[in-house]
């Protein structure tokens, strides 16, 4: 008796099912837009997929700003103003000529040498210590460019 009753239930359901899959695709049959079915394969595609390609194009800028060198401007800004604005521990200010004169006259060399060594108050690197020599040599530029 219990067989045949499951039996009728799963006939039954399956009916349903069936019944159901039936109805669907035959009462409705959907015309997408290539704007639409392109969003649909976005959509079903693997998460991993659309976010790599997504990564990839939004971190390319950020990639290429992080790695590349900065500019002098940059790390002056962020690295050496503190001092060179002020003039604090006795640094030479930015923009007061006559501050870097004698400075400059030591030849360019010189200046990028103790720039990136250090000397006396001047901290080695100016306290930038991921500043590579030629980011370093960017920034004295600037400063003096500002003179
Ligand atoms: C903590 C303060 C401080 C910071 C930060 C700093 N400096 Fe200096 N800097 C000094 C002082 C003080 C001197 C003067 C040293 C002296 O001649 O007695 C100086 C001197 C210099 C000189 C002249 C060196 C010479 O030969 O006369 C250069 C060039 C220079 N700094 C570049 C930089 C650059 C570029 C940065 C940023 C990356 C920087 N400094 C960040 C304090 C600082």
């Amino acid at each position: 008796m219990n067989h045949i009753k499951k039996i009728g239930f799963i006939a039954v359901a399956l009916t349903l099912v069936f019944g159901l899959v039936g109805c669907s695709s035959d009462t409705e049959e959907l015309k997408l837009t290539a704007q639409q079915e392109a969003e649909m394969s976005e959509r079903l595609a693997p998460a991993g997929e659309i976010v790599l390609e997504k990564d990839v194009a939004s971190a390319a800028p950020v990639a290429s700003v992080s790695s590349g060198p900065r500019s002098g401007e940059d790390v002056f800004k962020t690295k050496c103003t503190a001092c060179h604005s002020s003039g604090a521990a006795g640094a030479p200010k930015v923009g007061v000529a006559a501050a870097w004169a004698d400075r400059i006259a030591q030849g360019m060399d010189t200046l990028y040498a103790n720039a990136i060594n250090g000397i006396r108050g001047m901290p080695a690197k100016g306290l930038c210590m991921d500043c590579s020599d030629d980011e370093m040599k960017a920034a004295v530029d600037y400063i003096l460019d500002q003179n």
